[in-house]
């Protein structure tokens, strides 16, 4: 249990704000201590059922030597501390500018009369000086001219109600939940594992390699798992899967107020329908390969004739197996019968003719919250085996390098991208996965992901050094603005070790032995393993990845991997 104290002298709108917002937690005791016995926080406190003290200004001092709290909360509170009460507990406040500008009253008011172009809001703790203590978070806001001081009082304490609670949240620790058990999640649960934001963390549907970095959740539906969640007061779920997406998963932890990272159900058609993506790409100018769409077999001939070198796709999910690419024409005709006839089941039932692009691929991903749009630096994913089959992905590398005149190609891709988010009204934070293609003329878009890559996730993770809990989080509540990225100074890779056959027919069971990460220089991410009887099995295509910056390391630790089906693809670039 949390013991928190609230501060006000006056009116209490951001304490009303901060016990609505913790109204669903159980592990936070709130109280509030006013100054002034007439104020009408005193009110709200009654109505909302919470404990209050007043204590008169000379005896303050006194009241925190004998009280300890996990935090103090000030908010509108009119006294300055004196050194010795500041040491006592930690103290937070807000104030109503972009500090250091305009410390003090009537900060609304100076913004106002000075025609600010912008103010905003800061939440600092507080030390014995009037708004001097360390920033935590500020939050910007454009002040509209036609703006009357009024509306620009009651636009800073929006901002303030919405962020003083969540940026309370985060200064307490985080529960969080991650959902998923490929390599991906591995690699997001310890990197969230190791974050000075987390309280505890939790697992679901993970597999065994990486079980050990949480506690598991099982679960039997998505109500089950958001009331869990809800008991365990989780935060923050980070989801790493499209199925959980398209199946709306998202809109059920929403409704029980629990923050996520991923679209809600219809906008996860971003992903889940191919044609969705298109007509979008469509509407907002965005380069992408000509196509048609098809579901009926009598059309095939006629609507093949119309592409110079045809790809077909399944609309829906197809687990990363969806495109078909193929030389031959008489393939690609057979093919795109099987997939109508139901190949990928009611994913396939629509199918799209597509031109095939030539270039290089990358991967562009991109944080949205719902404000801002933070793009990471660009990964590769190695999808092709030897036999030219496409993968779900066999390597990565993060960062990847492109020349001057693609980077400028590229720039307005993203700020198209940008105006397609902000335009629908897309409020679900989540990553945007551009799986782009540079062609001779222009960066083109060959399909839109709405979550992070497997296996760009483990490079760009161990590429970006902050701390990612407070990338996830900051995403989750907006904040993204306030992320400034930290890079590596060396490129990372990922070599993804799979069973004999895949992407085809693999066998499953098989005994791996000796699997040995080098100390601090390599990182071994599950994805399909099961441990029994002490020895671990392989259960999947794709069974691990190591990921390191130095690739002969990452070499040595598959060599030494004992595993009769082993295959990993050597990286020459
Ligand atoms: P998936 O992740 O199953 O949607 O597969 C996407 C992959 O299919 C891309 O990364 C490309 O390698 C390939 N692909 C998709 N569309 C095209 C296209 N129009 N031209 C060439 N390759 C494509
Ligand atoms: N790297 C391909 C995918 O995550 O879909």
């Amino acid at each position: 249990m949390k013991n928190i104290l609230i501060m006000s002298s006056k009116n209490g709108s951001n304490f009303e704000a901060i016990i609505k917002y913790f109204k669903n937690r159980n592990d936070i005791n709130f109280k509030l201590l006013t100054d002034n016995k007439d104020a009408y926080v005193i009110k709200r406190a009654k109505k909302l059922g919470i404990d209050y003290i007043c204590v008169l200004k000379d005896e303050i001092k006194d009241f925190f030597l004998k009280n300890k709290f996990d935090l103090v909360v000030m908010a509108g509170f009119f006294k300055i501390l004196d050194k010795e009460t500041i040491e006592t507990n930690t103290f937070i406040n807000i104030h109503p500018s972009l500090l250091p500008k305009y410390k003090g009253l009537n900060a609304i008011e100076y913004a106002y009369i000075n025609n600010d172009l912008k103010t905003g809001i800061t939440i600092h703790y507080a030390n014995e000086f009037v708004d001097e203590g360390e920033i935590i978070f500020q939050k910007e806001l454009e002040i509209n001219p036609n703006w009357s001081l009024r509306k620009l009082e009651k636009e800073i304490h929006k901002l303030e109600h919405y962020y003083y609670p969540r940026i309370i949240e985060k200064l307490l620790g985080l529960n969080v939940l991650v959902v998923g058990g490929g390599a991906r999640e591995h690699v997001i649960a310890q990197k969230i594992s190791k974050s000075k934001l987390l309280n505890t963390l939790y697992l679901a549907d993970c597999n065994d390699g990486f079980s050990s970095l949480g506690n598991k959740i099982e679960y039997t539906d998505y109500i089950n798992l958001a009331l869990q969640a809800q008991k365990r007061n989780i935060s923050l779920v980070v989801i790493g899967s499209e199925e959980y997406l398209a199946n709306g998963l998202v809109d059920v932890l929403n409704k029980y107020k629990i923050k996520t990272i991923g679209p809600d159900k219809n906008f996860a058609r971003l992903e889940s329908s191919k044609l969705f993506a298109k007509k979008l790409m469509e509407k907002y100018n965005i380069k992408t390969a000509p196509y048609k769409k098809i579901t009926s077999k009598n059309k095939i001939d006629k609507y093949l004739s119309y592409f110079k070198s045809p790809i077909i796709k399944a609309d829906g999910l197809a687990k990363g197996k969806g495109v078909y690419l193929s030389d031959d024409i008489n393939s690609i005709k057979k093919e795109l019968l099987y997939y109508l006839n139901g190949k990928f089941d009611k994913s396939s039932k629509t199918t799209l003719i597509e031109e095939r692009l030539f270039g290089d691929e990358i991967s562009l991903f991109s944080f949205w919250d719902g404000e801002n749009l933070l793009h990471f630096p660009l990964c590769r994913d190695f999808k092709q085996n030897e036999k030219n089959e496409n993968t779900g992905g066999l390597a990565s590398i993060c960062p990847i390098e492109i020349d001057f005149e693609t980077n400028k190609k590229l720039d307005i891709y993203k700020n198209k991208l940008f105006e397609l988010l902000k335009k629908e009204k897309i409020k679900t934070p989540f990553v945007v996965y551009s799986g782009l293609i540079i062609t001779k003329d222009d960066v083109y878009v060959l399909e839109y992901n709405v979550r992070l890559g497997d296996p760009e996730s483990q490079s760009l993770l161990n590429y970006i050094q902050n701390d990612w809990l407070e990338i996830f989080y900051m995403c989750s509540i907006r904040a993204l603005s306030s992320i400034k990225l930290i890079e590596n100074n060396k490129q990372i890779t990922t070599i993804v070790m799979t069973s004999r056959g895949y992407p085809n027919e693999i066998k499953k069971g098989v005994e791996i032995k000796n699997i040995n990460s080098l100390n601090n220089k390599t990182e071994i991410y599950f994805s399909n393993i099961i441990k029994f009887d002490g020895k671990i099995l392989s259960d999947g295509g794709r069974v691990l990845s190591v990921t390191s910056d130095n690739r002969s390391d990452i070499y040595r630790v598959l060599n030494d991997i004992e595993f009769s089906e082993k295959e990993f693809k050597i990286l020459d670039v």
